[in-house]
């Protein structure tokens, strides 16, 4: 597409999407090849051999470049492997300061491998910027943030951590999962590289895993694709595809679960069974201000207190509607168990330290008719 300035729509559907110049077939076509015929020595069409790069993940990540704002994205084979792929570009010594409240597989990539490599790890809360300045040392590379966060909902200013970030010559990386860039642009804030689980809401079909990272400087994108060819943890043809083809309709998507999520937390938060509600959107959010002012909106990531374990055990045994598993982002209503499930690794103990208890269940309002939604859920509570 000609035009990359044109709307956030536009783009997820015409970027990188443009029609097949062999066949004008509309849709991206899927090239399952390992590799590609040479007509001579050294003279080939600029694909070699599918670990270094593919064409429908050329497509895919040229699309996704552009829905963030970034000069150039490289995809992995799922969100896990993206953030491991940014530290790999660290040695032995140097220093990541991070959020101490993250998805679970964050901490354990990097407690428990990373730091076997040498690379050391600070946790704070990212929320108090000031926090984030303190623990910035003469041999720190890296401010990993996720925000909003995974499952409290805490925020981090972007633009306040960037400007220290730049300040001290560090690289800010911020997890736009839980958003998407169509509510978040942390690259127009100031960040140097944004990552996804595109398992979300970019693929946001909840059928297939992949990661992205996307970067503001060509040479992070040389790097990264450097990454892909000597490591390998590339995401699929088939799955760069099935993000291709969520991606336009993300606008669509995100603009009705944000309508769900706002009616849901509503409901939550007026119901007396349920203790606490997490929710950038509601105005007892006490980061709402700053919710508005860098979110164009507010999501559909929920997470409430039910107040016990064997509560919120009851309570996900009584949903028909919402479906009791891993994950979020996709078109189905997705809840689940942060202590036992997404943030187990952690620890009873690393748990504590942050706030996440074995009452909290987190839901991802999917964009079925929002009234089944709240009476599955109300009916789920009348039982708890
Ligand atoms: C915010 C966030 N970042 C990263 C990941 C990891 O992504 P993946 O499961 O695709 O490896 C997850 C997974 O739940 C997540 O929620």
């Amino acid at each position: 597409m000609r035009n990359k300035q044109a709307g956030f729509a536009t783009r997820a559907i015409h970027v990188g999407q443009e029609a097949d110049p062999l066949t004008g077939a509309i849709g991206v076509p899927i090239y399952p090849t390992s590799t590609y015929l040479q007509e001579e020595l050294g003279k080939h069409k600029g694909y070699e051999y599918s670990r270094v790069s593919n064409p429908t993940r050329t497509r895919l990540e040229e699309n996704l470049a552009s829905l963030e704002g970034g000069v150039g994205a490289r995809v992995f084979a799922s969100g896990m492997a993206a953030i491991n792929a940014l530290c790999a570009m660290y040695k032995s010594g140097d220093h990541v300061v991070c959020g101490n409240d993250l998805y679970g597989g964050v901490p354990r990539l990097f407690n428990q491998v990373l730091v076997n490599y040498g690379l050391e790890f600070t946790y704070v809360n990212t929320a108090d910027v000031r926090e984030v300045e303190r623990a910035i040392r003469k041999n720190t590379r890296m401010v990993y943030i996720e925000t909003p966060t995974n499952p409290l909902m805490t925020l981090t200013d972007i633009r306040a951590v960037a400007d220290i970030c730049r300040r001290k010559r560090v690289e800010l990386v911020v997890d736009n999962t839980f958003m998407s860039p169509y509510f978040q642009k942390p690259l127009a804030l100031g960040a140097d590289m944004v990552v996804h689980s595109t398992t979300k809401f970019l693929n946001g079909h909840s059928d297939g895993l992949g990661g992205v990272i996307v970067c503001t400087r060509r040479e992070q994108a040389e790097q990264f694709g450097f990454i892909q060819k000597a490591a390998g943890a590339i995401m699929s043809p088939f799955e760069c595809w099935l993000v291709l083809r969520g991606v336009k309709t993300l606008a669509v998507r995100m603009e009705k679960h944000d309508h769900n999520g706002r009616i849901v937390a509503d409901f939550l938060a007026g119901h007396k069974k349920v203790k606490k509600v997490f929710y950038p959107g509601l105005p007892s959010h006490p980061q709402h201000a700053l919710a508005k002012r860098q979110m164009t909106g507010f999501g559909s990531m929920i997470t409430f207190e039910t107040g016990s374990l064997s509560n919120a055990k009851k309570l996900l045994k009584n949903l028909r509607v919402c479906s009791l598993g891993e994950s979020l982002g996709g078109v189905e209503t997705l809840i689940s168990h942060p202590a036992t499930m997404t943030h187990a690794a952690l620890g009873e103990k690393g748990r504590k330290a942050i706030g996440i208890t074995d009452g909290m269940v987190r839901i991802s309002v999917g964009i079925e008719d929002v009234d089944d939604i709240v009476s599955d859920l109300d009916e789920a509570l009348a039982r708890m």
